[in-house]
């Protein structure tokens, strides 16, 4: 029997900085699936009629990266709940002609999170997020959904943490960015949204030793793996959550969609993108 080629792909602009290609390629080839993942260049302005002809080009979904996160909600037949509360789509799948999206950002960050720290929920209480951005959306999102009492933002621009705030309940905060040294005490998690301490950008400058003694501190920037931030808070013995498994988990319910299996987060496949982004 000759199986049929699934393909799909991540549709950006830019887009060579992607390691998408790199994860799915490696769950294709470890299940023996017969399929590709390409990474696609696609100008804002040939965003819909590229959308349009996937089908025909063979194209079962995709990813989608900045700037085509909010673009495909006048697109697609059906945008989920999480999606269309966060604001911002990251996966898609054609299924009976029907173009769906959702987005995985939430779970890849909160699976990672349980898994990166297992007592992560004994000591819920305040979350500090810094960065009102578009990843920011889906943490927040999840934090809430896990039942965090309380969210507080901190962002350069408050407008933006405001704009954020009325998406959410009123246990979304916006405190001052000035602030934000002092306003961690009673917080138990920090999260770092923004792309600072990211290669090429100055490091977040920021104080934790308000935090409380046993807290976690997350930061989604994986490039480098060991940001200013996450080293601080290892020097003062603090638990710590590096972004590259957000990267990992967000891409597998995308692949479970287009190629039927769930694929594992193994040791092979992180050591495979570690050395990807440090050479
Ligand atoms: N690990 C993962 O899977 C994953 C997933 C998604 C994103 N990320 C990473 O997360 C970071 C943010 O992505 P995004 O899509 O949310 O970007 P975005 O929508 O452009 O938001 C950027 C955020 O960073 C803040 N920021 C930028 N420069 C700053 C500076 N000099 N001082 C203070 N704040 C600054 C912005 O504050 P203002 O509002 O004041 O501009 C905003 O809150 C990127 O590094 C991205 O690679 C990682």
């Amino acid at each position: 029997m000759v199986e049929t080629s699934q393909k799909a792909a991540v549709l950006g602009w830019p887009i060579q900085h992607s390691r998408s290609p790199l994860i799915h390629n490696y769950w294709l080839k470890t299940y023996g699936i017969v399929g590709s993942y390409e990474k696609i260049a696609v100008d804002p302005k040939n965003f819909e009629t590229f959308i349009r002809s996937m089908p025909d080009l063979g194209f079962i979904g995709a990813n989608l990266t900045i700037p085509h996160k909010e673009a495909i909600f006048a697109l697609a037949d059906e945008v989920d709940h999480v999606a269309s509360t966060i604001g911002a789509a990251n996966t898609i799948w054609w299924d009976k002609g029907k173009l769906h999206a959702t987005n995985t950002d939430v779970t890849g960050f909160m699976t990672n999170l349980k898994r990166s720290a297992p007592d992560w929920d004994k000591h819920n209480g305040c979350v500090a997020v810094i960065g009102a951005g578009g990843a920011a959306r889906g943490i927040v999102y999840g934090l809430l959904q896990a039942g965090v009492e309380e969210v507080r933002i901190f962002n350069r621009t408050r407008e933006r943490g405001i704009e954020l705030s009325h998406r959410f309940d009123v246990r979304v905060k916006v405190e001052d960015w000035d602030n934000r040294n002092q306003r961690l005490a009673d917080c138990h998690t920090l999260v770092n949204t923004t792309s600072l301490g990211m290669e090429g950008n100055p490091p977040l400058d920021i104080d934790l030793t308000q935090l409380g003694q046993d807290a976690v501190v997350v930061d989604i920037v994986y490039s480098p793996l060991k940001t200013p931030l996450l080293a601080q808070a290892r020097k003062m013995d603090l638990v710590t959550v590096d972004g590259l498994g957000m990267l990992l988990h967000q891409a597998a319910p995308g692949f479970t969609k287009w190629f039927g299996r769930r694929p594992g987060i193994t040791a092979d496949l992180r050591a495979l993108v570690v050395s990807d982004l440090t050479s």
